[in-house]
């Protein structure tokens, strides 16, 4: 038995922002490494096989609905997997994270960026998500890389710090700057309207590293290709959730990317966030990862306060501001889950 149950539709109002009975919890990579039952099914290969495997990659959405109790689950894949489906050559790093043999370059890259056909490409996406919306007590999530998170990748090679390759073509070629997040677009929108079809119920834009760039860069040179993506999946009827870390300063300019819900990380109070959006946004998040890590008391008093200032809003999804650190106690996490449940709005 989860340490809570699941109720089934609690997170799909609240991110509607429609009265519910309680405050809908889940948290951006709950399936893991922090996990103990990950770690003895997950093997040792890529994680890109591991996605590849359906039976694997259900039971692993899974496990953190039986542990946990959360109202939603997300799908176990990865932001790089539409790209290493149609063969650009990227390969998930144990420890690192993406990395690509030949980064995107020039003009002549993007003919290694063909349009992604779900069916033939990744049957093995499908055919998780068929199995799990047949399984599932709570909805599914599906989700896919944001056009600016995934070029970072392309271009850079390996994770970066800086930014510096992207923000180098993204200012010094514009045209191919705009071809490429074209491309990506397209391919987002191919696999999110995709994953909906065989049974995902809200969709996830993970822009995690948009928080990199100054407002007017993200403005003219991420914005009209992150809004094509959420008004091309907007006709499927499913909350669409558009996320990502140090976005303070950028976060007006995400919300008018058009998403239903905004992800805010943990620099920006929710109060605050919905200083900066108006009164009526509907947010997620947004505990501090690492505040998982301290005493059993420190981690009460932050919950609390995360839930303090939504103030008792309809419009919000409880999570951690970006995701669960591998170290984090699962049984942390657990209770986490059941001091959010426990929570009645108005409190
Ligand atoms: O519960 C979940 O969220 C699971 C599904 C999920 C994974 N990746 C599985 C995964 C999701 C939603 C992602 C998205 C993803 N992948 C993002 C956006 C979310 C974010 O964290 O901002 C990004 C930036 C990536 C790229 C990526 N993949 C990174 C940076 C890493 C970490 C590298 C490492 O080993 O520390 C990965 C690998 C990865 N993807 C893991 C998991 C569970 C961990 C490693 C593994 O088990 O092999």
């Amino acid at each position: 038995m989860p340490a809570s149950t699941p109720a089934a539709d609690c997170f799909l109002a609240a991110c509607r922002g429609l009265p519910h009975d309680r405050t809908p919890v889940w948290f951006m990579r709950q399936a893991g490494r922090s996990l103990p039952e990950y770690r003895a099914i997950r093997g040792t290969g890529s994680i890109l096989d591991a996605i590849a495997d359906p039976e694997l990659a259900t039971e692993i959405t899974l496990q953190p609905i039986r542990r946990y109790g959360t109202d939603a689950a997300i799908l176990y894949s990865d932001i790089v997997v539409p790209v290493h489906a149609i063969g650009f050559g990227v390969d998930v790093r144990p420890g690192v994270g993406p990395v690509v043999d030949q980064p995107f370059e020039r003009a002549a890259d993007l003919d290694r960026l063909r349009p992604l056909d779900p069916e033939a490409d990744t049957p093995y996406v499908l055919e998780t998500v068929r199995s799990l919306a047949a399984e599932l007590p709570v909805p599914l999530i599906g989700f896919a890389g944001a056009p600016f998170t995934v070029a970072s990748y392309l271009i850079e090679g390996a994770p970066s710090r800086t930014y510096a390759r992207t923000k180098a073509l993204m200012l010094g070629d514009p045209d191919l700057w705009f071809a490429l997040l074209d491309r990506l677009a397209d391919l987002a929108i191919t696999s999110l309207r995709s994953q909906v079809d065989a049974g995902a119920r809200a969709l996830q834009v993970f822009d995690s590293w948009a928080g990199a760039l100054a407002p007017p860069d993200y403005e003219r040179y991420v914005l009209p290709a992150s809004r094509r993506v959420f008004a091309e999946v907007a006709d499927l009827d499913v909350p669409r959730i558009h996320f990502g870390v140090g976005t303070g300063e950028i976060l007006p300019l995400m919300a008018a990317a058009g998403a239903d819900v905004v992800g805010v990380d943990w620099r920006v109070p929710l109060d605050e966030a919905r200083r900066r959006l108006g009164p009526d946004a509907v947010l997620q998040g947004n505990l501090d990862p690492a505040a998982c890590l301290a005493p059993v008391e420190a981690v009460e008093a932050a919950v609390a306060d995360v839930l303090r200032r939504n103030g008792g809003h309809p419009g919000h999804v409880f999570n951690l501001g970006h995701g669960v650190l591998p170290e984090t106690d699962p049984g942390i996490l657990g209770h986490v889950a059941d001091l959010v449940h426990a929570h009645r709005s108005g409190d």
